[in-house]
């Protein structure tokens, strides 16, 4: 059977220096915001070009302690892509601020454009610009409309670290942005993990006191209301010994949708945008006849696949009451899209048999008339 993703392989991969790293915490006796957590700090915001960068205990949480920090509560309203991980509209919950869902273009499957402006009213104090499946979302365009309206940015970069747009890697663009450290992220590490990372020291520095209590400049004094969301020493040092191969990974990925796209082209698959600073956290097709075809995949070929995902949040129970419309792309990606296995460790012999199984089951691309 070919997993969709099985981050365990990553792990068996790097195993000296995960075990290495793992020794050097048992040996340090120092178990929480010690020197690894430090240490990887520094070496993720320069991997990534930014001032700071604060690890916290989950994608989700960093996205909520990055709207508190720049001033986001109860009140605002925060746009947000209906199709996203479920930690991106919790978040702007846990932060005292409201949902709302805004469609995604088809193609980049991230926040369109055209309807966040339709979507800003008089409430609007931010946007949780999503980087979904790697693809680095027009960044520029999206800042100039924030612009126009002051409103914050917070960029969710769980599924993109290293993307980048020309040249310039995401997650500096954004007041803030959040990265996901869960197994089966680009970095991931084994539990859960994530960090906030911006250029604003002010925003670093409330991000460090949220995440410990409200504790700031080492005194134990709560001047806000902080919470725990602690990344650990032991997280922190195996995505210290993982960081370094970040950008293979992700270079690795790329020859693997370009593999893809090679092979299935002139088939009825629908391909991804083609964007050369996307990760391919996921690579994600639509077909017609969806949930059949990864049935036979499944089944006649031993091929898991994922689907992110098949839900849109403005249609799950959680998130209902902040629903006002449909969101027809969304809804249609969330029916027809399939992500194949990409994950280097997964993918790399596997590739050739995954595509020709697909070309097989979805046949050529329809000619259009001449
Ligand atoms: C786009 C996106 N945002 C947020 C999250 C939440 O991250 P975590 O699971 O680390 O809380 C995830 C992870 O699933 C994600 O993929």
């Amino acid at each position: 059977m070919i997993p969709q993703a099985d981050p365990s392989r990553r792990i068996a991969r790097h195993r000296d220096a995960v075990l290495a790293a793992i020794t050097a915490v048992v040996d340090g006796h120092e178990y929480i915001l010690g020197s690894h957590v430090g240490r990887f700090e520094q070496a993720f915001a320069g991997s990534l070009g930014a001032a700071h960068c604060v690890g916290v205990n989950s994608g989700t949480d960093a996205i909520a302690l990055a709207l508190r920090a720049t001033g986001i509560g109860r009140g605002d309203e925060v746009l947000v892509p209906a199709l996203t991980a479920a930690g991106t509209a919790a978040a702007v919950l846990q932060a005292g601020a409201t949902p709302r869902f805004v469609d995604v273009e088809h193609s980049t499957r991230c926040l369109d454009p055209v309807a966040i402006e339709a979507a800003i009213g008089g409430r609007t104090a931010a946007i949780v610009a999503v980087h979904l499946h790697g693809h680095p979302i027009d960044m520029p365009r999206l800042l100039e409309i924030a612009r126009h309206r002051s409103l914050v940015v917070i960029e969710d970069c769980a599924q993109a670290h290293g993307a980048s747009l020309d040249g310039r890697t995401v997650g500096t663009f954004g007041n803030a942005a959040a990265f996901s450290f869960y197994p089966t992220k680009n970095l991931g590490c084994i539990g859960d993990g994530g960090a906030v990372v911006t250029s604003d020291p002010n925003i670093a520095k409330r991000v460090r006191a949220l995440r410990n209590y409200g504790w700031q400049d080492g005194e134990r004094l709560s001047a806000t209301a902080g919470g725990n969301s602690r990344l650990d020493e032991l997280q922190a040092a195996i995505l210290l010994a993982l960081l370094p191969h970040l950008d293979a990974g992700n270079g690795e990925r790329r020859l693997l949708a370009r593999r893809y796209r090679e092979t299935l082209a002139d088939s009825a698959v629908g391909l991804p945008a083609c964007h050369p600073g996307s990760v391919y956290h996921q690579f994600a097709i639509t077909v017609d006849r969806r949930d059949e075809i990864r049935r036979v995949l499944r089944e006649s070929h031993g091929i898991g696949t994922g689907v992110h995902y098949d839900s849109p949040l403005h249609l799950q129970p959680a998130f209902a009451a902040f629903a006002d419309e449909p969101l027809p792309v969304s809804e249609q990606l969330a029916r027809d899209m399939i992500s194949l296995p990409i994950q280097p460790e997964v993918a790399a012999q596997a590739v050739d048999t995954i595509a020709a199984a697909l070309r097989s089951l979805v046949g050529p691309a329809e000619r259009k008339a001449a």
